[in-house]
Order: structure tokens, then sequence, then C-alpha cells
């Protein structure tokens, strides 16, 4: 491989900049960035000193209730949950940050949904796809292992400040760069309740208009106006829990950093799915980056140019990533749960309790409400809900059943073998297995949460 000095200049320049972002957001405020976190709201006088800072250790944090980084009580507008006693992890107190690890076209929207639905979550929808534009906007898919690395140093560094709210870190990567804190160019910005609710969106119309606004993704952004970055980190502050889905980490040693770090009190939910599902999907999602996979269904002869290189970061992304989970380093201890799509698909209530029981976070009716209302009924999927999660979750698990052709599949099979035995989906044999429907191909098999 060659490495142009140009392409050299570009890294250290970029890795430059992100070291000075870095820096500046610790030396502005060093106090802020453990001590502000949910405080704001409470309108409690802490004593957040230079004490604190120098205590702040693994073990003092680690352990106790009463690091100054957290809750120290809850705003007294919102309702206070009542901790099930089913749940004996709950802690009242504790501030989690929780990350969905995911890939393009594996059911990551609506496992976000699952957090975006519960009003004690600030929800953000793929905020690091500002740092992939910025920094490599045409080497979406870079394998340039020094590449990967500085897009890999500015997305941790990222998703730090953000966990802690400071939302202004976001606009160094926005284009154009947002004056007076205000932008209408945050991506999906309509797919986060909180960026689309009172305090950060305010319509005067009433509560109608504003569930309109909440339904429909491109309402929110025509209705609200620019977004209020300073208002959306108050909101951030005010909400009890943050959750942030991304697809452009691509294993869970890649956040390794922000785990083992004491303050930020991360847990990560890997999302799997059975790759030739991903790859049905992707073809119908992303037609031109899967043109020849098109011709090959279309046509049914392999084309002799077929890029396979996508299909194979999948897979390869996630052997290692999901090896790396399942063999319960120590590092992961209580950080780390492996989450299959089909399952999620076939027990959507069942899985979403577990989920939250491993977080310690209390199940809302919201969140369980908007469970029954789209995994049922409607399966509609006409193309501009390609997006949307409105679907019937469980059908959709299976259609590649459907979609792909038995070749594909055997093909994309044999690529991807290590990691479809890894993750108990079965491979088949002949087109009658695959176009049967009542003969599954995920096995029965639980990934318990790594405690
Ligand atoms: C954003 O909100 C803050 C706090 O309410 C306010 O002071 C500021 O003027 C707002 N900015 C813009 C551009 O409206
Ligand atoms: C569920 O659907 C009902 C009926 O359409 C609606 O009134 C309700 O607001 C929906 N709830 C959620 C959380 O989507
Ligand atoms: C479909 O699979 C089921 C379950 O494995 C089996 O009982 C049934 O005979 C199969 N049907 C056909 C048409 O092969």
């Amino acid at each position: 491989m060659q490495c142009s000095w140009k392409s050299m200049v570009l890294l250290v320049l970029a890795s430059i900049a992100i070291q000075y972002t870095a820096i500046r957001t610790f030396s502005t405020n060093p106090l802020s960035l453990l001590c502000s976190v949910g405080l704001a709201a409470t309108g409690h006088a802490v004593n957040c000193s230079l004490k604190d800072l120098a205590r702040v250790g693994p073990e003092t944090l680690e352990g106790s209730d009463h690091g100054c980084d957290e809750i120290v009580s809850h705003t007294p507008a919102a309702p206070s949950p009542s901790p099930s006693p089913s749940l004996p992890s709950y802690n009242a107190n504790k501030r989690t940050h929780i990350l969905i690890l995911a890939t393009t076209r594996s059911g990551s929207s609506f496992v976000g949904q699952l957090f975006n639905q519960n009003p004690e979550v600030f929800y953000l929808f793929e905020p690091l796809y500002h740092v992939q534009l910025a920094l490599l906007p045409r080497l979406a898919q870079s394998r340039n292992l020094a590449e990967r690395k500085v897009m890999l140093g500015a997305a941790r560094d990222l998703l730090r400040s953000l966990y802690h709210c400071h939302l202004n870190s976001l606009e160094s990567y926005i284009q154009p760069r947002p004056a007076k804190h205000s932008t209408d160019k945050l991506f999906r910005r309509g797919a986060s309740r909180s960026l689309c609710s009172p305090p950060v969106c305010e319509l005067p119309l009433g509560p109608k208009e504003q569930s309109l606004v909440l339904a429909d993704e491109g309402e929110c952004a025509r209705k609200c106006g620019p977004l209020n970055v300073s208002l959306a980190a108050d909101a951030c502050r005010a909400t009890r829990h943050a959750a942030i889905k991304t697809v452009r980490i691509p294993q869970i040693s890649d956040l390794r950093a922000l785990i083992e770090d004491p303050r930020l009190n991360l847990k990560v939910v890997q999302l799997v799915r059975d790759p030739r599902g991903i790859l049905a999907s992707r073809i119908e999602t992303f037609r031109d980056t899967y043109r020849l996979w098109r011709l090959w269904r279309a046509t049914g002869r392999r084309p002799h140019n077929l890029d396979l290189g996508q299909i194979n970061t999948v897979c390869e992304d996630f052997l290692r990533s999901v090896s790396t989970g399942l063999a319960r380093p120590p590092w992961l201890k209580g950080r780390y749960m492996l989450l299959r799509y089909e399952d999620l698909a076939r027990f959507p209530l069942q899985k979403t309790r577990e989920l939250y029981s491993f977080l310690g976070l209390v199940l809302n009716h919201n969140v369980e409400d908007w469970i029954i209302n789209n995994t049922r009924g409607s399966s509609d999927l006409s193309s501009r809900q390609k997006f949307t999660t409105v679907r019937d979750s469980a059908a959709n698990a299976e259609n590649w059943r459907v979609k792909l052709s038995f070749d594909m599949v055997v093909y994309t099979q044999t690529v991807c073998q290590p990691l479809l035995g890894l993750l108990g989906y079965k491979a088949v044999f002949r087109p009658r297995e695959l176009r049967n429907l009542s003969h599954s191909l995920v096995e029965d098999r639980t990934f318990l949460p790594f405690l």
C-alpha cells in the first residue's frame, strides 16, 4: 500500500486538530467535565472542588454513590419512577451512558427507538456522521489503518464530550460551522425526540402540532427551525441518562478507553444481525453501492467484479468484536451485552426487558406502548419508510429469505461461515430450505450479559 505525502500531511493536520479540540474541551472547563452532568437541572449547589478532582479515581467513583458527576436529586418537575423490585440492579442515582454499537441495516433504528421513546433518556442518532464527513469525506469505508485510527480517536473524544452534554464539541464538525450555537445541519435531528420537543423545540400551535413533529422526522426539521445547541445541551443535562446510536465504530475494542473511564459509566449494547439479512436490506437501501449485487439478482449470474469488501467487513468486524465480548475480558464486566436483532424481532417485549435490566434502567410505559404499536399490524414497506421503524419487525427480520437468490445466500454464508456459527445462524443447502419460512434459521441461543 502506498501513502502519498499529501495524505500524510492531511493525517497529521487532522490529528493536530483533534488533539487541539480535545485539549480545549478539557482546559476550558475541567471541573464542568466532571461535575456538571445532571446537576444543572436539579438546582442543587454541589461542592465540586479541586479536592473532588484529586479524589476521582477508579475505586472512588466505581463503587460510590457520591461521586460529583452523578445526579444528586431528581428534577422535581419530572415524574419520579418508582424502582421496580424485579430490577435489583437499578440504582436511582447513577447516570448511565448507553452506546448502541451497530452496523447499517442491522436494526439499529429500531433499537434506538427503545431509548428514544423513553423520556428519561437523551438520545442522539448517529452524531459520528459529522466526524466522518469532516475527516474522511470520500473514504466512508476506509480500510487504511492510519486513517481509521485518526477517525476513531476523534470519534471517541466526541462521544465522551456528548455523554457529558458538551454538545458544542459537535459544532466543530458540522459544516458550515454553526454561528451563535445554532444550526439546521444536524444529521437526522428529527430522529431525536429530545431535539424536537420542548424546551428545545417549542411550537406555538399546541400539543397536536407537537405530536405531529414527533411522528415525522422531516416535520421536526421544517417546523422547529434551526437547532439551538445550547438549549439542546440544557435538555441533555436535565435528562437522567443518555444513549447514542452509531454504525461508525467497527469493534468493541475500539471503545476500550471509554469503557474503562470510571467517570463515564458506559454500557455497550452490541447489536448483530444475520449478515444475509444485512446484505438483502442494504441492496434495497444503498442502490448505487450495491449495484452489482442487484445485477446478480436480476441476471442470475455473479458479476466477476463484484465487490466483496463490504460484506467481508461486516463479518470480520462482527466476528472480532463478538469474540472479544464473549471472551469476557475483565474490562467488559458489567459493560457489554450482545443482542441479536432476530431475537428482538421475535420477542420484542421480553428482549427489551432484558436490555433494560442489564442497563439498570426502568422500562417506561411509553417504550412498551411504542413496541406494541410498532411490532404488530401494518407492515407497510413503501420506500418512503426505508429508514423508519414503523413496520412489522418480525416479518422484516426474515424477509431476506425471499429477497436474495439461493446463489447469493450460499456465497454470503460461505464468506461469513465462522460468524454464522458463532452467532447461531444456520446455513442453508437447498433452495427449498431457504424459502420454507416455517423452518427457522436462527438457533435458540441465550447470550447472557456479562455481569
Ligand atoms: C439559544 O438559547 C439560549 C438559552 O435560552 C438563548 O440565550 C439564545 O439566545 C438562543 N440562541 C439563539 C440563536 O436563538
Ligand atoms: C400507539 O397507538 C395509539 C393508537 O394509534 C396512539 O394513540 C398512541 O399514541 C401510540 N403510542 C405510542 C407510544 O406510539
Ligand atoms: C417446512 O419446514 C417445516 C419445519 O421444518 C417442515 O415440517 C415442512 O415439511 C417443510 N415444508 C416443506 C414444503 O418443505
